[in-house]
């Protein structure tokens, strides 16, 4: 079975306690949080204080994904946000990627690392090993509601093949797109978490959608 991380860039911010409860009683294993900058993408979502809001009311931990340049400079900052598991990082944003991942981990964190669509899966190669998780983009990072990109089903077999290959214990998750339709296909490729923003916060009945995704596999 795929894990479900919810994501909260579609959820009402003006009834955010309700839509972390739902979250809460739902079969959503964890809450994914964007974080955009302005700068590495061409958007701005929210910051610390919705963070750690969240963090007050969540009952299930939080998977941070930053799109933001130098993120470095925010590891202590989140790592004290009770609840936060996963720190997100981009490859592109991330000049030197290993020291980056040590001193998330130092931080008491799991690290992730997160690959834009045209990021080839070889980049993770020397640093797999290191890894909780990697994020696969199935969308171009900055807006939630964007069309699934196909070309993800074959990365994340590639993905599959280098943690096999190498025995990471990564985790894979894939961000932008998903549905029920394209879950089913990134499940049966190997994906362990699905993010999933508007088609969660769109439907009629989140926290059955909720469960429809996660009976995928
Ligand atoms: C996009 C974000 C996603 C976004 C996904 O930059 O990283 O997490 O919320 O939204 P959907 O599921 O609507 O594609
Ligand atoms: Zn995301």
């Amino acid at each position: 079975m795929v894990q479900i991380a919810p994501s909260l860039l579609s959820a009402d911010f003006g009834n955010l306690d309700r839509d972390v409860e739902m979250i809460n009683n739902s079969d959503a294993a964890l809450f994914h949080l964007d974080i955009m900058d302005g700068r590495f993408v061409p958007n701005i979502s929210f910051g610390f204080p919705i963070i750690e809001a969240v963090s007050r009311k969540a009952k299930k931990p939080l998977d941070v994904h930053l799109m933001i340049v130098e993120p470095d400079k925010w590891i202590d900052r989140l790592a004290k946000i009770p609840g936060v598991e996963y720190m997100n990082v981009h490859i592109e944003a991330c000049t030197h990627l290993h020291r980056t991942i040590q001193a998330i981990k130092a931080a008491g964190m799991k690290a992730a690392v997160t690959l834009n669509p045209a990021t080839p899966v070889c980049l993770l190669e020397d640093i797999i090993t290191d890894l909780d998780m990697v994020l696969l983009m199935s969308v171009n990072p900055g807006f939630g509601g964007q069309k699934f990109i196909s070309r993800i089903l074959d990365k994340t077999v590639q993905l599959r093949e280098l943690i096999a290959r190498t025995g990471s214990k990564a985790l894979i998750e894939i961000d932008g797109g998903v549905n029920l339709e394209t879950g089913r296909l990134l499940a049966d490729a190997g994906a362990d978490i699905l993010v999933a923003g508007s088609f969660v916060f769109n439907a009629e009945n989140p926290t059955e959608t909720i469960q429809k995704l996660s009976q995928l596999k």
